[in-house]
C-alpha cells in the first residue's frame, strides 16, 4: 500500500492550479509535476515541484502515482486516456466529456488497466446536499414525484471571450453546469427521456461565444416522476435553485441564499448549504454582487472559502481511495462511471432534442 500519493497536474488555471494547492496541503499527498498552459511555470514554482513540457513525459514518469485533469473540457479525452494507458490513476473535471462516445471510452480506458478515475461532480462534497440525499433516502419528504431547478443569469458582452462560452469547447450551459442535471438523477433516479426548447436568444455577436443562452428542460424519471429545468445566461431575472417535490413534504436548495428548506407536515425549517454560517453567508455575498447562477471563475480568480471545502473534501476521497481505503456507498458512483455517463447522456440528449424538436430517449447501457 502507498503511503503518499504522489500527483502530477495537467492544466494549470481556476480549478486546476485551486485542486494543486488543496492537494499540496493535504497529508499524504504530494504534487510533484504540472503540465499546460502558462502559468504552469508559475504554479510549479509555487508549489516547489516540477513543471513538464510535454504531456507524454507526465504520463510516463515515474514520479506520479495519479494525474488530475484540469483542461478545458474538450481537451479531457487524450489526458484522461494517455494516463489510464500509462497506468495511472485519474481525476477528471466536470464535464466528464462534451459526448457520450468519449466519456464511455475514457471510462472503459480505466476500467482496461484497471485504475482507478474519479469524476469531478462537486455537488456530491457540499454538505447540505448530502442532507438532502439522505432525506431522500429515507422517505422523509415521501415518493420523489416533481423536481424543478433554475440555474440562470445575465451575461454583459465580454471583452475576451473565454472557451467557457463555446458549445465546442464546454458544450455550453448543460455541459458545463453538469452537477444539476446529475444531482437531479442522484434524487430522482434516471433519466429516461428529455424534451428541449431555447436556443440563442439574445446574446449574438461581438463579446459573446456560441452557446445557447435559454434552455427549457422537461425530464421524465424511471417510475414515473417528472421534472424541468431553466438554464442559461439569457434571464435578467437570475435564480439558482432546486425543488423537490414528494408524496409526504418537499425540499427547497436555495443556493442564493445559501440554505435550504425543509417543509413537512405544516412546518417548515431552515438548514445549512455548507459547513457554516460563515461559509453559507460568504456563498450568499457572492450571489448578491451577480443575480442568479452563472458565474465563471477565471484562472487568477481566488477560490472562495466554500468551495475550497468542498475541493479539499472531494480531494481527500481521491486520495483516501488511492491508499486503499474503501469508497462510500454514495460516493462510488463516481468512479465507477455511472455519474459521468448518466449526466453526459443526458446532456447530449437535451442537445439532440432541442436540434430535432422532439422528445429524447436517454439511453447509455
Ligand atoms: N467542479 C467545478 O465546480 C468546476 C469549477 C470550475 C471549473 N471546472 C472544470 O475544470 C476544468 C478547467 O476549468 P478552469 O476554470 O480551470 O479553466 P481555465 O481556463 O482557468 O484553466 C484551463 C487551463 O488548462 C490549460 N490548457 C489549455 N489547453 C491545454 C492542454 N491541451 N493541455 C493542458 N493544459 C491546457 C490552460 O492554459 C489553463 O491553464 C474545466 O473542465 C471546467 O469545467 C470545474
Amino acid at each position: 500500500m502507498m503511503e503518499n500519493v504522489r500527483f502530477g497536474i495537467v492544466g494549470s488555471g481556476y480549478f486546476g492550479g485551486g485542486l494543486a494547492k488543496v492537494l499540496s496541503g493535504l497529508p499524504h499527498s504530494e504534487v510533484k509535476l504540472v503540465y499546460g498552459g502558462t502559468r504552469a511555470g508559475k504554479l510549479a514554482e509555487e508549489l516547489g515541484c516540477r513543471q513538464v513540457l510535454a504531456l507524454e513525459d507526465m504520463m510516463n514518469s515515474s514520479d506520479i502515482d495519479a494525474v488530475i485533469v484540469a483542461t478545458p473540457s474538450h481537451l479531457h479525452r487524450d489526458p484522461v486516456i494517455l494516463a489510464a494507458q500509462a497506468g495511472k490513476h485519474v481525476f477528471c473535471e466536470k464535464p466528464t466529456a462534451l459526448s457520450l462516445i468519449d466519456c464511455t471510452d475514457m471510462v472503459r480506458a480505466c476500467e482496461k488497466a484497471h485504475v482507478q478515475m474519479m469524476v469531478g461532480h462537486s455537488y456530491y462534497f457540499i454538505d447540505g446536499l448530502l442532507q438532502v440525499r439522505r432525506w431522500v433516502d429515507e422517505g422523509v419528504i415521501g415518493k420523489p414525484v416533481a423536481i424543478h431547478s433554475e440555474r440562470t443569469g445575465w451575461e454583459s458582452p465580454q471583452a475576451v471571450v473565454s472557451w467557457k462560452k463555446n458549445v465546442e469547447t464546454s458544450g455550453g450551459h448543460l455541459f458545463h453546469h453538469i452537477h444539476e442535471l446529475d444531482f437531479l438523477q442522484t434524487i430522482m433516479g434516471p433519466a429516461i427521456a428529455i424534451c428541449t426548447a431555447g436556443g440563442n436568444l439574445t446574446h449574438q455577436g461581438d463579446g459573446y461565444g456560441n452557446e445557447e443562452d435559454v434552455l427549457m428542460l422537461t425530464l421524465e424519471f424511471q417510475g414515473g416522476a417528472v421534472g424541468t429545468m431553466q438554464y442559461g445566461s439569457g434571464f435578467h431575472w437570475g435564480e439558482h435553485f432546486v425543488k423537490i417535490n414528494g408524496t409526504k413534504g418537499a425540499i427547497r436548495i436555495d443556493f442564493k441564499r445559501s440554505k435550504i428548506y425543509l417543509r413537512k407536515d405544516g412546518q417548515e425549517s431552515e438548514h445549512l448549504l455548507h459547513r457554516t454560517e460563515t461559509e453559507d453567508e460568504e456563498r450568499a455575498s457572492f450571489y448578491r454582487g451577480m443575480d442568479g447562477g452563472i458565474a465563471y471563475g477565471k484562472h487568477n480568480s481566488e477560490i472562495a472559502s466554500f468551495l475550497k471545502g468542498v475541493m479539499e473534501a472531494e480531494m481527500t476521497t481521491f486520495r483516501d481511495c488511492l491508499l486503499g481505503c474503501p469508497i462510500p456507498g454514495y460516493l462510488k458512483s463516481l468512479f465507477d462511471g455511472r455519474a459521468a455517463r448518466s449526466s453526459i447522456a443526458a446532456a447530449e440528449a437535451a442537445i439532440i432534442s432541442l436540434k430535432e424538436k422532439r422528445w429524447v430517449q436517454i439511453g447509455y447501457n
